[in-house]
C-alpha cells in the first residue's frame, strides 16, 4: 500500500482525477471502477472540468459501479442518479458501456468485468466501519458480486441522505465482493473525513482482518490510500 498525504480534499481530487485522465488518455477504452459518497465527490468534479479543459473523451470508456440499494425509499438516493449527476451526464460517455450490478445481473457481473479485460483503476471509499462497496464486516474476501444486509452503522451514517430519518434508509443492498474489488489492476481509495479514523487506524497498522473488510486488500500490489494530512494524523 502506497499512502498519499494531501492538504485537503481539494488536493485529493485534483490528483486523483488527473490519475484517471493519465489512464483515459493512455487508454481511451480504459475500465474504471466508480465509487460513490462524498469522499470521490472532489475527484469527480475536478475530473469533469479539467476532462473538458483537455478535451479528454470518455466515449470508449467501460464503468462498473461498485453497489448500488435495494428498494431504495428515495428515487433520488440511488447510486445510478448520483452517477449520472456528478459524472455521467457532465462528459461524453456511452450510456451503453456504463453498468451497475443488479438482482438481474448478480451471478454475471464478475463476469461481465472480466469480459471487459477486467478493472484498470477501481475507485474507493470506505465505510466508517471499514466496508468497502457495501461488504460490511464479516464479509469473506472471496466474496464476489451478492446481495448484503446493511449493517446499523452504514444505515445511520448513510441515514445524512434520508433526511435523517433511519426508517427511510435501504436494508439490502447489491455489491461487488471484496475478491471483485481485489482483482482490479491498481486500487486507488480516498478518505478524508475524521469519522474514518478507526477504519483508517486498521489499515495503517493492521492485519487482515474480517472485522474490518478494507484490510482485505491490504497485499494487493497496486493500492494507493489518499488521505486528508488531518485524518492522517488522527488515525496514526
Ligand atoms: C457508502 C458506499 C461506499 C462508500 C461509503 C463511504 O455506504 N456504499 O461505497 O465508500 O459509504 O461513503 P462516504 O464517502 O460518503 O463517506
Amino acid at each position: 500500500m502506497q499512502i498519499f498525504i494531501c492538504k485537503n480534499d481539494k488536493e485529493i481530487g485534483d490528483k486523483v482525477s488527473s490519475e484517471i485522465l493519465k489512464l483515459v488518455e493512455k487508454k481511451p477504452a480504459a475500465v474504471l471502477g466508480l465509487a460513490t459518497g462524498s469522499s470521490p465527490l472532489g475527484t469527480y468534479t475536478a475530473l469533469v472540468i479539467k476532462a473538458k479543459q483537455q478535451g479528454v473523451s470518455f466515449h470508449q470508456v467501460t464503468t462498473f459501479n461498485l453497489d448500488e440499494y435495494l428498494d431504495c425509499s428515495d428515487p433520488k438516493q440511488t447510486y445510478h442518479v448520483f452517477m449520472a449527476e456528478h459524472v455521467f451526464n457532465a462528459l461524453d460517455f456511452d450510456a451503453k458501456k456504463l453498468n451497475f450490478p443488479s438482482l438481474e445481473n448478480l451471478s454475471s457481473y464478475d463476469e461481465m468485468i472480466a469480459k471487459a479485460g477486467g478493472v484498470d483503476l477501481q475507485l474507493l471509499g470506505i465505510g466508517v466501519n471499514g466496508h468497502v462497496g457495501f461488504n460490511e464486516p464479516g464479509t469473506p474476501n472471496d466474496s464476489l458480486t451478492h446481495i448484503i444486509t446493511l449493517s446499523a452503522t452504514t444505515r445511520r451514517s448513510n441515514s445524512r441522505f434520508f433526511k435523517d430519518n433511519l426508517d427511510l434508509v435501504p436494508k439490502q443492498a447489491v455489491s461487488e465482493g471484496l475478491a471483485t474489488i481485489a482483482n482490479s489492476k491498481h486500487i486507488i481509495m480516498i478518505a478524508d473525513d475524521l469519522t474514518k479514523q478507526t477504519a483508517i487506524h486498521h489499515l495503517l497498522y493492521g492485519h487482515g482482518d474480517p472485522n474490518v473488510p478494507a484490510t482485505a486488500l491490504l497485499h494487493h500490489p497496486n493500492f494507493d490510500l489518499y488521505l486528508t494530512k488531518e485524518l492522517y494524523e488522527a488515525a496514526k
